[in-house]
């Protein structure tokens, strides 16, 4: 028998495939670099000019030695240097920029990573620059749908699939079929599968004698969010139709992002206190769980624009803000609802058996019209992280799309 070796401690090395200031894109070169009081200025063969603080260099060198937040093995951090560290020298070599710090370390910037972390207010602008296309009732005639077959082609289809749920908010995903095992592989398309006590892991929404939710009855369903009362509620729906009826039973869709552009454009003031005070959402299942959260129905960015949804009238606890503001604030909640069913905002289509729908649970909401119970509609529903669906969407598209990886995606509802 072999004996158990174990290494020294010294034996034990790193593997970091991150080293380097570079991202592999073509990119301008550098052309000039000088030393100015807090930063150094770079010009690149395109024209382009930027500075660079001294200590942001600093921070960011990635060297072996550095390391690389990417992977965690890092050992240069804010307090390895103090806020007056001045590089010695900077020149624009071999169209990189490179700098010598006054202890003799050098840092070499490609002129790729430089233009794709440049902040000037330019940079800046244009890495904020993705949108959501918000849309209306018009999106039943159009609906964004990828077949299953490109949408695991692991390439051009499957970006195609991601870039539909990130711009629309959701994607029909067409011929699955009707195997209960494709809910799975339909989820594991974006993500793990997120289990919570609610829904467990995998959740059959079919009409029961006895419902303990709204959904397992045949009753309509306003569109909301699903479980909006989780300090993070689920952040991809996965739905899977396996039965579905001829008469009723259609489901609906409504992009709580349009809502919050009608709302800021007719009603600034409703916009203001949605976006501002909080509202308490709860479901409590008795001796199991009792869950809350106090959060703004419309969360915004350090922009100012939306960046999750999160609303579940059925879940809405009693209102508790300032007595002076109640009335203003059921006017402006009012004012969301009443848009949340209005026919101009709500998309609805008839799921085929065989399809899946893929759903940004923190913008998009969904419900169902009625449904005659005893025809034995059968959906599966599932849920995943929106930060695995992101995290898998930035990998692909730094493979397939590179300049357009990694742009600021709205990060969901805050609690
Ligand atoms: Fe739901
Ligand atoms: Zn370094």
């Amino acid at each position: 028998m072999e004996a158990a070796s174990h290494d020294a401690p010294e034996a034990i090395t790193t593997y970091n495939p991150f080293q380097g200031n570079r991202l592999g894109l073509d990119a301008s070169r550098v052309t000039v670099a000088s030393v100015a009081e807090r930063a150094v200025h770079v010009e690149f063969a395109d024209g382009s000019v930027t500075s660079f603080h001294h200590q942001w260099l600093r921070h960011c060198c990635y060297c072996a030695e550095c390391g690389n937040p990417a992977d965690g093995i890092r050992f240069n951090t804010v307090i390895s240097f103090g806020s007056d560290i001045a590089p010695s020298v900077a020149t624009a070599t071999d169209g990189d920029l490179c700098v010598t710090w006054p202890d003799g370390h050098e840092s070499i910037y490609g002129p790729d990573w430089l233009q794709h972390h440049a902040y000037d207010s330019t940079a800046r602008r244009q890495r904020a620059g993705w949108r959501p296309t918000t849309w209306r009732s018009e999106l039943a005639d159009h609906f964004p749908t990828v077949s299953w077959a490109d949408a695991t082609d692991g390439g051009a289809g499957q970006l195609e699939a991601f870039q539909k749920l990130r711009d629309y908010g959701i994607v029909q995903i067409a011929d699955i079929g009707v195997d209960p095992v494709a809910t799975e592989q339909l989820a594991n398309l974006v993500g793990p599968i997120h289990e919570t006590t609610v829904y467990g892991r995998i959740y059959d929404v079919k009409a029961e004698p006895v419902a303990k939710l709204g959904a397992k009855t045949g009753m309509p369903q306003a569109p909301h969010i699903d479980d909006a009362f989780y300090y993070s509620p689920p952040g991809i729906d996965v739905f899977h139709c396996l039965v579905n009826t001829d008469e009723g039973g259609m489901s609906t869709y409504v992009d709580g992002f349009a809502i919050a552009e009608s709302l800021a454009a007719d009603e600034p003031g409703a916009y203001h206190l949605l976006t501002t005070l909080p509202i308490s959402q709860i479901r409590r299942h008795p001796g199991e769980i009792d869950l809350r959260n106090r959060g703004p129905l419309i969360s915004l960015d350090e922009f100012g624009r939306p960046q999750g949804i999160r609303y579940f009238d059925r879940a809405l606890a009693p209102l508790d803000v300032d007595a002076e503001l109640m009335d203003a604030f059921y006017d402006a909640v009012r004012e969301y609802n009443r848009r949340m069913i209005d026919p101009a905002f709500l998309a609805e289509i008839r799921v085929a058996p065989g399809n899946g729908m893929l759903i940004d649970n923190h913008r998009v909401m969904h419900g169902r019209t009625g449904f005659d119970p005893s025809f034995g509609r059968h959906i599966r529903l599932c849920h995943v992280p929106r930060d695995e669906f992101h995290g898998r969407l930035r990998e692909l598209s730094r493979e397939l799309d590179p300049q357009h990886h990694d742009v600021y995606l709205p990060q969901g509802a805050r609690s």
